[in-house]
């Protein structure tokens, strides 16, 4: 890892350990340009690159040609309105009403470490691991200064980008666009990957051609959503798992993004990420700053798995915090598909202690239990236990949970108010709302105010004292609606425009507070399922629900598309009762294991109601979490067969760092008649080991169970066809 600069030819070189990234300082205006992204390169004589001499343009003595030149040269970080026609990373409004800005160089710093970004989840690193440049740009006719920052890492070729604006100006400015990272480079046939979705149906990878024109995916939801993901990655056509060239970024932020590729008339690409520039207007009073979140670039010639790769490692080194960061978590069981609202004292004691008596670790208790909610019409923002339904009291209840040898979790929506409700009774205002309309209800809630001080210090507390009166060991924080009606009675006319961005900050100071206040609390975030799985929540908790979708089939393809940038042990996956809640299906026991073993592992269901076969199998399942959760938390995950892709089976392997062992999970979703064995390809193992078949009773039909690591990746084994659908299997291999 090394930060260099040429002064001879201005030229910036960042080496991460596999890939070079360069910037160019371009004649005497300054303008900072993309040289090159890819590979890691020797040489650092690069600038010839840029695209300073270019048809149409026309040069002249001092000014070039700024609208041609602009329009095509492949900008660092652009500013708007001078003359590059393409959409643009940084937009303002000036007192007068004028948007035009450009940003030239002016200065740089570079040293060890990274700083953390104010208020915001950011990746961090120590001296040893972690270098960082700094960029310092300037529109010398708005006094406005551009700090551009840029971090790389000893273990993982990622680069975390942000974005600083600092008003150096005697007038306040308007930003309207502040976007947190840019890339231009040429088109090679790119095709650009994507993670869509739906409530239930989050993160579908989806690959289509990068084509002239704008493509972009966004959240205007505030918050990084069910049905678009802050990620965006585009490769060549022929890049596999395994190779070739592939670029991503991915924002570090939970509220409304933009990812965007434009091509333009050239044949360029620009890519970018930031906050979506729709409903934000940022009022930046002289001498004040505004920090852009963070985005994560990544390069990787080794394919789609390569990429996968270095954002695991980069999250799970310098992203995810807190006690249970590198650890086993408790294995829980969760009350929601069990019971819904309808529980007591009682009914949750039941299911703990059967469930106790099978190896599980802690019981949670979701929604239902505070105010008087029976069902989701009310109470949110009245956090106090109902007594009715919790005899004794919440103590009591975690006493007798304790007493059982199992830890205790609760549920919170902390950023809700229902109208019926104690809260709103008292402070219609401090729902978001526009004055003189009626607001508009999602699951029959409206969202908290949070930019107002007041509001999330009343929550905050709340949330603190139901913590403090009993030994709480968890805390699921869910978030059910997106937002609308955008109004804030806290913030005056000309910062309405800051309300969203606000609100995500809010939730990250409530969350920083939480995490201080109780440090060995294991926090999982939530959003009616997976609408807020990114890197800014990761941050703040080591685990987020992936879905509200627990199907084994299913979660196949949520699993492997959140899987695609974050680490398996970021996964809230859970073994749920069939026929399935959301989609009716019917799947072995087992299979459900298998699937949820790729994540957090946990269960989903009355225990004292599913048959007694499947509860027979839990003491077995346990087992299996206890002895695979090192291997699948800190590994090195493939992806071998996507059943979205083939319609028949999936197939994903976990390897250990040391190449000591691996696990593959084999999946048979349909079954089909007259088969042949599948011959499956098992990379990422040392070539020159033999690896042993550590669970071999399990496979009665391989002919050996020892083989080098160079035939499992390059010749593979054959898999049977097993008898019906949904049928699963583990492969242990072992380093001899
Ligand atoms: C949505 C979550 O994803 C579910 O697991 C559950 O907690 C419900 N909310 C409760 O309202």
């Amino acid at each position: 890892m090394n930060i260099t600069y040429n002064e001879k030819n201005r030229l910036f070189k960042l080496d991460t350990p596999g890939t070079s990234y360069c910037i160019g300082v371009v004649d005497e205006e300054n303008f900072l340009g993309h040289v090159y992204y890819g590979r890691r390169l020797l040489d650092d004589q690069l600038t010839y690159l840029l695209r300073t001499q270019e048809a149409p343009f026309v040069p002249t003595e001092n000014n070039r040609d700024r609208c041609s030149f602009l329009d095509s040269f492949p900008m660092e970080y652009t500013g708007s309105g001078l003359g590059d026609y393409r959409e643009g990373t940084l937009a303002v409004r000036t007192t007068e009403g004028h948007t035009g800005v450009s940003l030239s160089y002016v200065s740089h710093r570079i040293y060890d470490g990274k700083e953390a970004l104010a208020g915001m989840p950011a990746a961090f690193g120590s001296k040893e691991s972690c270098k960082t440049l700094e960029i310092t740009c300037e529109d010398s006719i708005l006094h406005l200064q551009v700090i551009l920052s840029y971090s790389i890492f000893a273990d993982t070729d990622a680069i975390a980008r942000s974005v600083r604006i600092v008003n150096g100006g005697s007038e306040e400015i308007f930003l309207t666009k502040v976007l947190s990272a840019c890339i231009d480079m040429d088109n090679e046939d790119y095709e650009m990957i994507t993670l869509n979705g739906s409530w239930a149906r989050e993160r579908v990878i989806q690959v289509s051609p990068v084509r002239k024109g704008k493509q972009s995916v966004g959240s205007v939801r505030g918050e990084s959503s069910h049905q678009e993901h802050p990620f965006i990655a585009w490769k060549s056509p022929t890049t596999t798992e395994e190779t070739g060239d592939i670029y991503a970024m991915n924002f570090v932020y939970s509220g409304n993004f933009l990812a965007q590729i434009e091509e333009n008339q050239f044949g360029s690409i620009r890519a970018m990420m930031g906050i979506h520039p729709e409903n934000f207007c940022w009022k930046l009073m002289p001498g004040e700053s505004f920090q852009a979140p963070e985005v994560i670039c990544l390069y990787s010639a080794e394919g789609i798995g390569g990429m996968t790769r270095n954002f695991h490692d980069l999250y799970r080194n310098h992203l995810i915090r807190g006690i249970y960061k590198d650890k086993k978590r408790p294995i829980l069981i969760n009350n929601w598909e069990a019971t819904y609202f309808n529980f007591n004292t009682e009914k949750l004691l039941e299911i703990a202690r059967q469930a106790s008596g099978l190896g599980i670790e802690m019981l949670v208790m979701d929604d239902g239990w505070f105010g008087h909610r029976e069902d989701d019409n009310t109470s949110l923002g009245d956090w106090q236990v109902n007594e009715t339904k919790l005899e004794g009291g919440l103590k009591h209840l975690v006493e007798e949970v304790n007493k059982l040898g199992m830890k205790f979790g609760i549920w919170f929506e902390p950023e809700m108010i229902s109208p019926d409700s104690d809260l709103y009774r008292q402070h219609p205002d401090w729902a978001i709302q526009i004055p003189g309309r009626v607001g508009s209800l999602s699951r029959n809630q409206y969202v908290l105010d949070l930019t107002r001080k007041e509001v999330r210090d009343h929550v905050y507390d709340m949330v603190a004292a139901v913590l403090h009166s009993a030994n709480i060991e968890y805390v699921k924080w869910d978030m059910n609606r997106q937002l609308s009606d955008l109004g804030s009675y806290g913030l005056p006319a000309d910062r309405q425009g800051e309300l969203l961005h606000r609100q995500v900050l809010a939730v990250y100071e409530m969350q920083d507070r939480l995490t201080k206040e109780f440090p060995n609390l294991l926090l999982e975030n939530c959003s009616g399922g997976g609408a807020r799985f990114d890197p800014g929540m990761l941050y703040y908790s080591p685990q987020i629900w992936c879905s509200d979708d627990t199907d084994a089939v299913e979660r196949l393809s949520i699993q492997a598309g959140t899987a695609m940038i974050y680490p398996l042990s970021t996964m809230g996956a859970h073994v749920s009762d069939c026929p399935n809640h959301t989609v009716g299906r019917t799947t072995p026991f087992e299979t459900r294991g298998y699937v949820a073993l790729a994540g957090t592992f946990g269960y989903e269901l009355d225990v004292t109601k599913i048959p007694q076969e499947d509860r027979d199998s839990i003491p077995g399942q346990v087992a299996m979490y206890h002895k695979y959760n090192d291997l699948v938390r800190e590994g090195d995950y493939y992806r071998i067969a996507h059943y979205a892709e083939n319609h028949f089976f999936d197939c994903y392997e976990v390897v250990a760092k040391d190449k000591s062992e691996a696990l593959v999970t084999y999946i048979q979703v349909l079954g089909r008649a007259n088969c042949h064995s599948r011959r499956i390809r098992i990379p990422g193992l040392a070539p020159d080991k033999i690896y042993v078949v550590e669970n071999a009773a399990d496979w009665p039909e391989l002919k050996q169970t020892e083989y080098g690591g160079d035939a499992l990746h390059y010749a593979g084994i054959q898999v049977p066809p097993l008898a019906g659908d949904f049928r699963g299997r583990l492969l242990h291999l072992v380093a001899r």
